[in-house]
């Protein structure tokens, strides 16, 4: 027989509405997050058309030819006449020091594998590299741990959300999904091996100088510019690290993801970056290799899925090929053994994706009749 202890109950009861009140705080923290990352991403001053789904279709034919010197050229001129005077898209200026990048910088690099280089316009000109950095990053990361520690760690599936997003940690089980979106390469950035923060920087900093076959500068003013006004990827880094999923402290890991971002790229570097990735990882300019040919197909698979967010699925649908942008205006394409595409235009889509640089990547895969999955 159970004798009803007063205490007990009134215990219980505290104890239920003190779990009622805790669920309700919950409840709110949960909405706060919500809705600061709908404020976020509504409030991210890109304001335009995706280009792809309309444009593209219309403008290219489909037809197949072999890669000749020739025939390159003669696509990269076509793709840089047709497209050079588009004004849709705008810098992005959440980055203040983004937004007063020249609008009209336009630039495009092809490079073969065996190293031959072809390009048009504005190729030495050099924005900062933002969200390409992701791919190098993740690269390293790979390199170091391996497939399965990517997959598990930090994931491999699109978000279908905004690239700022925090609410697609929360309804991703508290993970980043990808090392594409800004929690994902924020989680890569803290993963890769070193003793400190210094040494964590030199890294990252050197491999991208690796797949670039060169030394890359530093844009200080867009660093200064970012780190002084990054709160939002801070938040992401402690949610992370509330999750478990950090490896170096939150904060130290936002400020060195923060300057890779801010490393300057050319369309000639991010050409010879990208086919460096279709040469099975080895620069085809130095001969280095940078990455293991075994993780190669991985990374190619993260930037199809994820390399331009919640436009991805578009791309992938016109262009059948891997590739990454950042909010500076460049973009990267991988037609593996066949092709390193690399573009620069700052105007971007709502996105956050490169407007000319999609464009004339698309036009140049479609007219060379290289999507890889038309082979
Ligand atoms: O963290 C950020 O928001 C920027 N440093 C990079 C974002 C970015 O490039 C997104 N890409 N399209």
């Amino acid at each position: 027989m159970f004798l009803t202890n007063p205490y007990t109950i009134k215990g219980k009861r505290m104890q239920n509405k003190i779990q009622s009140m805790n669920l309700i705080k919950k409840g709110m923290v949960t909405f706060s997050i919500a809705c600061a990352s709908l404020i976020i991403m509504n409030t991210t001053p890109i304001q335009a058309k995706g280009p792809l789904a309309t444009d593209i279709k219309t403008v290219v034919l489909g037809e197949k030819s072999s890669l000749t010197a020739e025939r390159i050229n003669a696509v990269l001129k076509e793709a840089y006449e047709k497209f050079k005077d588009n004004q849709d898209g705008k810098n992005a200026d959440y980055i203040k020091a983004l937004a007063v990048v020249d609008s009209k910088l336009f630039g495009i690099t092809l490079v073969t594998p065996d190293g031959k280089i072809y390009e048009i316009g504005d190729t030495e000109a050099q924005v900062s590299i933002q969200s390409i950095s992701k791919v190098f990053t993740a690269a390293k990361v790979i390199q170091e741990k391996g497939e399965k520690f990517l997959q598990e760690k930090i994931g491999v599936n699109a978000t279908g959300l905004a690239f700022n997003s925090i609410i697609a940690i929360e309804l991703h089980g508290g993970s980043a999904s990808n090392p594409f979106v800004n929690a994902g390469a924020i989680q890569s950035t803290s993963w890769v091996e070193a003793k400190d923060s210094k040494e964590r920087w030199d890294k990252i900093y050197s491999n991208m100088d690796d797949f670039a076959g060169t030394k890359l500068s530093f844009n200080e003013e867009v660093y200064e510019s970012e780190v002084n006004d990054n709160k939002n990827n801070q938040a992401i880094s402690k949610i992370l690290d509330a999750r478990g999923r950090m490896g170096s402290d939150p904060l130290e890991a936002t400020t060195v993801y923060t300057k890779q971002c801010s490393v300057n790229v050319s369309a000639h570097n991010l050409g010879v970056m990208a086919a460096t990735f279709a040469n099975d990882g080895v620069n085809p300019i130095t001969g280095k290799k940078v990455l293991d040919k075994e993780y190669v197909p991985e990374m190619l698979a993260v930037m199809a899925t994820a390399g331009l967010y919640d436009n991805a699925g578009d791309w992938l649908y016109l262009t059948g090929t891997p590739a990454k942008s950042g909010v500076g205006g460049g973009i990267l394409a991988v037609v593996p053994g066949k092709l390193g595409i690399g573009v620069v235009s700052p105007p971007l889509d709502k996105f956050g994706n490169s407007v000319r640089g999609q464009l004339a990547a698309a036009y140049i895969i479609e007219k060379l009749g290289i999507n890889p999955f038309a082979q």
